[in-house]
């Protein structure tokens, strides 16, 4: 039962949205003429996306000469597939259309950086967002305010320019800072959240988030006994 893509491009219902497939995106893009469209856009988010990591690599490349150790673990990077794009845009009502991306979605390009230490994450941020061609949109600080499940991580909704032959466009990167703690967290919080029909959801629910603020004390603990072995380095060598 396949849903035509006339209605595709209305409100369809969350089952129909299951039975959608990345192909019948592809087809929906080519038979409303905005395939090209759509494959130039994701090209520039690539590229912005490209752009901001290479900050990120650099910053890493610099702090870690200096300071004998890496302000970052690891470093993902991701373009939301046409899929995710399509959900995203029925579940806020959107009408799918290119023109209507830009100006709508803030987490087409996507990177994650895991640090080891809750400091090493304000101050990778702090130095991407002063840095003069990229423009703070918005923060999201989780770390501080974290969400009602738990969820901690700092969320930055930056722009960075790209140069193409004949243009510069300015395009939106959402990058996301957590410790490797965290990150521990959200992957399992995140697998588990799709599992379906769990008994007892208010429970599990609740003792994820006890979880998340046990891996808390433990983070801030962590960042504790790395000041202290830093600060006992600058003793020895006085
Ligand atoms: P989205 O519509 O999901 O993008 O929400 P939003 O635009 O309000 O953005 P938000 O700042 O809430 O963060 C969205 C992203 O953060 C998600 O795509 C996840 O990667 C991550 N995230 C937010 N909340 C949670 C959570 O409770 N658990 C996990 N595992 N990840 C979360
Ligand atoms: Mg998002």
């Amino acid at each position: 039962d396949k849903i035509p893509a006339e209605r595709m491009l209305g409100n369809i219902s969350l089952s129909d949205l299951k039975t959608i497939s990345q192909e019948d995106i592809e087809q929906l893009l080519r038979m409303t003429d905005q395939i090209q469209d759509f494959q130039e856009l994701m090209m520039k988010y690539e590229c912005a996306m490209y752009e901001i990591k290479t900050k990120l690599d650099v910053l890493n490349k610099e702090l870690s000469l200096r300071n004998n150790r890496n302000p970052f673990e690891s470093i993902k990077t991701r373009i939301k597939a046409p899929i995710s794009l399509f959900e995203k845009m029925q579940r806020k009502g959107i009408p799918f259309k290119v023109e209507n991306i830009k100006n709508n979605i803030s987490d087409v390009a996507g990177i994650r950086v895991i640090c080891s230490f809750i400091d090493d994450i304000y101050m990778l941020a702090d130095c991407l967002k002063d840095q003069d061609d990229v423009r703070l949109i918005e923060i999201k600080d989780y770390i501080e305010n974290p969400k009602p499940s738990g969820y901690r991580s700092l969320h930055l909704i930056l722009e960075v320019p790209i140069f193409l032959t004949h243009d510069k466009e300015f395009m939106t990167v959402e990058v996301q800072f957590r410790t490797i703690a965290m990150d521990f967290w959200a992957s399992l919080e995140h697998k588990m959240k799709y599992k379906k029909d769990i008994q007892d959801a208010e429970m599990i629910t609740e003792d994820l988030c006890f979880s998340a603020d046990m891996i808390n004390q433990i983070d801030r603990r962590m960042q504790q006994i790395r000041e202290r072995i830093d600060s006992g380095k600058v003793k020895d060598s006085l």
